[in-house]
């Protein structure tokens, strides 16, 4: 039977390391102030989310996510030992897309020299912290019914600069980081239940959905952008709000039950699998979903502490560092959760 393999693993993160210490210093271009522009601090940031550091890309005008994307996509086809031309599906997750249309997917395309009248099919997706289960659930369904036969899977975001460098925006701006992660999957004819792809379930609570948000714009307004750049500073649709509190709970109580899921769906245990990769929003949310769903501490990746949060690209970055570690090896059985702005959320147990 045809079952989806994933064929390679690839990552990006900018150069630039944003050190708890700094960032409470930066202005709106990310440039370093004397005189401290946010009231925060390493000892709350540290305590509170687990993150240590966060990278950014330079503030040139020229890393746009696609491009981010594209360095994960060329590791991953070297990683796959694919050429770019062999690709006839890209999907990729972003909630921080190039512009609002075409999708990144497209502009993606081109930067890796593929484009054209016979070019392949280009999916945004826009599922937030969960796009990258999400974005395998759509693969292995492809990939299954024989639609495609390498689909290159990418999740990727430029946050540093939706951020609100101010004490107003403290709660959300010292989470987030840029980065990029990217899978190619293929084919395999094999009846091995617990080979490649082996299962991802997926869904969605509407009900959450103001609880994570950013606006940038609202259709149902004219004119549906109300964006005073004199007032940048009162204008609250540029940035990101969360309700931390409930928004921490919910991802807690999804990531459990999510986790508790596959393995009953499965019939797998924790002998069974190698690794935990959760969704990296909080280190204290890993940890609590770690207690509560009864996981092996020593199986559980994070990265969060490098990385700070890196929404669609956390799991398969959370990956490939722990690969470039040398502690994740090829064929290691991955069991992911994810939690994300929607609500959205989901399991998905997965050879790399
Ligand atoms: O990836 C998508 C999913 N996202 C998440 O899962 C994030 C979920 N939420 C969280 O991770 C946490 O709620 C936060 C890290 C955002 C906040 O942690 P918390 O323990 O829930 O803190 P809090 O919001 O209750 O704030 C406690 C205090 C407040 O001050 P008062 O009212 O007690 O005086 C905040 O104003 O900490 C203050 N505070 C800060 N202080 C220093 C909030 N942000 C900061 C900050 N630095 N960056």
């Amino acid at each position: 039977m045809i079952r989806s393999t994933i064929l390679g693993l690839g990552s990006y993160v900018p150069d630039r390391i944003v050190t708890n210490e700094e960032i409470p210093f930066l202005d709106d271009q990310h440039v370093r102030q004397t005189e401290q522009q946010t009231q925060t601090n390493d000892e709350w940031i540290r305590a509170r989310s687990g993150i240590e550091a966060r990278r950014y890309v330079p503030n040139d005008g020229e890393w746009p996510t696609s491009r981010l994307g594209q360095i994960a996509a060329e590791r991953a086809l070297a990683d796959a030992g694919v050429d770019a031309k062999e690709v006839d599906c890209i999907i990729f997750a972003t909630l921080s897309p190039d512009i609002h249309f075409p999708g990144t997917a497209c502009f993606l395309q081109t930067r890796l020299g593929i484009s054209g009248e016979n070019g392949c099919a280009c999916y945004d997706i826009r599922q937030q912290c969960s796009g990258f289960l999400y974005g395998l659930q759509m693969a292995d369904a492809f990939i299954r019914t024989g639609m495609y036969r390498r689909i290159l899977l990418v999740g990727a975001e430029v946050h540093s600069h939706s951020l609100d460098y101010t004490t107003r925006g403290r709660d959300v701006m010292v989470l987030f980081g840029d980065g990029a992660g990217a899978v190619v999957l293929g084919p395999e004819e094999n009846d091995d239940p617990t080979s490649g792809v082996v299962y991802t379930s997926v869904g969605a609570d509407g009900s959450g959905a103001m609880d994570l948000y950013l606006k940038v714009f609202e259709i149902a307004k004219a004119p549906f952008v109300q964006y005073d750049w004199k007032n940048r500073d009162e204008n609250s649709i540029m940035y990101p709000q969360m309700n931390g509190k409930r928004v921490f709970l919910h991802a807690v109580r999804s990531m459990v039950v999510a986790t508790k899921k596959a393995l009953a769906t499965t019939g797998l245990t924790w002998e069974d699998i190698d690794w935990f990769v959760p969704h990296q929003a909080n280190l204290r949310i890993n940890e609590a979903v770690a207690q509560y769903a009864e996981i092996p501490a020593e199986k559980a990746l994070n990265s969060i502490m490098f990385y700070g949060n890196t929404t669609a690209a956390t799991v398969p970055l959370t990956i490939d560092h722990w690969r470039q570690a040398g502690k994740v090896k090829k064929g290691d059985l991955i069991l992911s959760a994810v939690f994300g702005a929607g609500y959205t959320f989901g399991a998905g147990i997965f050879r790399v």
